[in-house]
């Protein structure tokens, strides 16, 4: 992605109102100063996330995230820095200069995403334009693909031609080469063709919208394989990606549900029926990424899988990375032989639904397959059903899962109690970065209070750079908001924080951050409170200082090294003096 020039992203980012951008995501009502919404970002009914037009940020007092309006679009859309301001930039209508030096720097992933973006119209077109009686028309026709799930998604027709695309790419100055490196043709003794022929086409975007991939169905039995999917690229991660995710998005947000299925046509069999909200793993085992990609757009994940043994295997793989990731998580069970797509054109969306609502929990899901009989089997599912209710990072979920497992299998009852007691159980994960944050509130008030007071005024942040050194601050957290704020000080005219939160990588420095800003109580002798915070922060530096010499002045008397003692005694004397000047200073006598 081509680097913006820092101080064009300055501009951007002062021309732009975060309220203005996140309201197309949002709904946002004033309340006092700020804008109160629902958090897009975790499950909520009553508002709790905040946006401050003044400071140009966002603060959730739920989960707690919180940033500037760039890193609300990036967590919101999942997209990179430069995207986000780029994203910004459209709104304001304001034009990214496309430089040479921009275009040299170029990466090869803009290159493939304008190749696959080229591609992905020219298939769309080919589809939209063939006749009614074309084998592919005759082929959505029998899918029953109606021309809104068509534009939805984008879908496409490659040709019957071993040129079509190769031709029309170089018509507009697109090099095979690009082509070829995307996977959309290839390379062979004498020449180079068209990957795709003779298929409908299914773009796959990234969450954003991207297209970063294609698969293509045959249009016949005869024609092999089935399905020809694009081969990972810099800009497609197969572990990454969940096909119709985009178009998803907004659905699971208000649903807060996800419905995973294995294939195309299964999502797009749904969709056409009205059942929203699936996304496909497209025939690959689900990744722990693809499971965490989910759980930020919802909170429960219901696994629709072929009723068929290779479905029935990849369901149980695709248990674990989604109980890890934080989702609410059920197995639909379909009657033998029947997948997504048969079971809802037979019995409709509503049939579908109430197969839906009668989810299995995972216990019945794996007491169903596994052989019970078997004591090895046995031991293997409670085994696993422990370990991952071990792994359960959410301690309702962890609660609920136990409660269904004992209840399923009694005889586990006692044994995931004590399991569950094991040292190590439920650490890391969703839990953890909320209890780091407990655990940050409660530590150095002094210094939290004091950084508090800098963020929000720019002239105790001076005040606060003339006495103090980010060294004086002691917990690593706010050492390092101070030293942000000093080097934002130093730079520039302005003092803009969210400027400021831009420049911190650290999800938790960022939440600690706005939630400080949004915290301050009302403006009263904010610069007596600061300087009453400088004096004890100097003071406990002093007092540090002292025990340390105090230490050294005990070993000292028992080595008896005189000379050095009278010395340190003299430093120690003088520690006491600088405390005691402090202190008188500091109540102005
Ligand atoms: P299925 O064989 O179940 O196909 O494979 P399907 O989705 O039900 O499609 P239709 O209804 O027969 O047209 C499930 C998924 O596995 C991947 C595809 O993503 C497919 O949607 N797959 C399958 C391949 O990548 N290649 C293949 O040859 C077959
Ligand atoms: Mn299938």
């Amino acid at each position: 992605m081509a680097r913006i020039p820092d101080d064009l992203i300055d501009s951007i980012r002062s021309q732009a109102d975060i309220v203005d951008i996140v309201s197309d995501f949002v709904s946002l009502r004033k309340s006092g100063k700020n804008y109160l919404g629902l958090c897009p970002f975790h499950d909520e009914k009553t508002p709790s996330f905040s946006v401050n037009p003044e400071r140009q940020i966002f603060h959730c007092f739920g989960c707690g995230k919180g940033g500037s309006v760039f890193s609300f679009l990036m967590e919101h859309e999942n997209v990179s820095f430069v995207e986000a301001v780029r994203h910004v930039a459209r709104r304001l209508n304001i034009t990214i200069p496309d430089t040479y030096r921009e275009r040299e720097a170029s990466s090869e992933a803009e290159s493939l995403g304008r190749v696959t973006r080229f591609a992905a119209r020219f298939f769309h077109e080919r589809l939209l334009n063939s006749d009614q009686g074309s084998i592919v028309r005759r082929y959505t026709e029998k899918r029953g693909l109606s021309d809104e799930t068509i534009k939805s998604f984008g879908l496409g027709y490659a040709p019957d031609s071993w040129n079509d695309l190769l031709n029309e790419a170089r018509k507009q100055g697109i090099d095979a080469a690009w082509l070829v490196k995307a996977g959309l043709a290839k390379t062979g003794e004498q020449r180079t063709y068209d990957a795709f022929r003779n298929r409908l086409i299914f773009p796959i975007q990234a969450p954003g919208g991207r297209v970063v991939g294609f698969g293509g169905r045959a249009l016949s039995d005869e024609d092999q394989p089935k399905y020809l999917n694009s081969p990972e690229s810099p800009i497609y991660r197969k572990s990454q990606v969940l096909y119709g995710l985009y178009q998803a998005r907004e659905f699971f947000r208000q649903q807060g549900r996800l419905l995973l299925v294995e294939g195309y046509m299964d999502l797009l069999g749904l969709h056409q029926h009205g059942v929203h909200g699936a996304v496909a793993v497209c025939g690959t085992a689900l990744t722990r990424e693809q499971a965490r990609l989910a759980a930020r757009h919802g909170q429960q994940a219901f696994l629709v899988y072929d009723s068929d043994p290779a479905g029935t295997r990849a369901t149980w793989r695709a248990i674990e990375p989604l109980v890890e990731a934080g989702l609410w998580t059920r197995i639909v069970r379909l009657p033998e032989g029947y997948d997504p797509d048969s079971y809802v054109a037979e019995h409709g969306p509503d049939g579908f639904m109430k197969r839906v609502e009668q989810a299995d929990s995972i216990a019945d899901f794996m007491g169903y397959h596994a052989n019970l009989q078997e004591s090895g089997d046995r031991e293997e599912v409670f085994r696993t059903l422990a370990g991952l209710i071990r792994k359960t990072t959410n301690l309702v979920h962890r609660e609920r899962y136990r409660e269904e497992a004992e209840r399923r299998f009694p005889a586990l009852q006692g044994l995931l109690a004590s399991e569950l007691r094991s040292p190590g159980a439920g650490r890391r994960g969703r839990g953890a970065p909320q209890a780091q944050e407990e655990r940050v509130r409660g530590e150095a008030p002094v210094e939290r209070g004091l950084v508090q007071l800098m963020l929000n005024d720019r002239a105790i942040a001076e005040l606060v750079e003339r006495q103090l050194e980010p060294d004086d601050f002691s917990h690593p957290l706010y050492h390092r908001i101070v030293e942000h704020c000093f080097a934002r000080l130093a730079d520039e005219g302005t003092y803009d924080l969210s400027g400021l939160i831009d420049t911190i990588d650290d999800d938790e420095t960022r939440r600690i951050i706005t939630e400080l800003i949004n915290t301050v109580d009302s403006g009263i002798q904010l610069e007596q409170r600061a300087r009453d915070h400088v004096t004890r922060i100097k003071q406990k530096r002093l007092k540090e200082s002292m025990t340390r010499l105090m230490d050294q002045i005990k070993q000292m008397e028992k080595g008896g090294r005189s000379s050095e003692l009278t010395e340190a005694m003299a430093t120690y004397m003088e520690l006491k003096h600088q405390e005691k000047a402090l202190l008188q200073s500091a109540r102005g006598d």
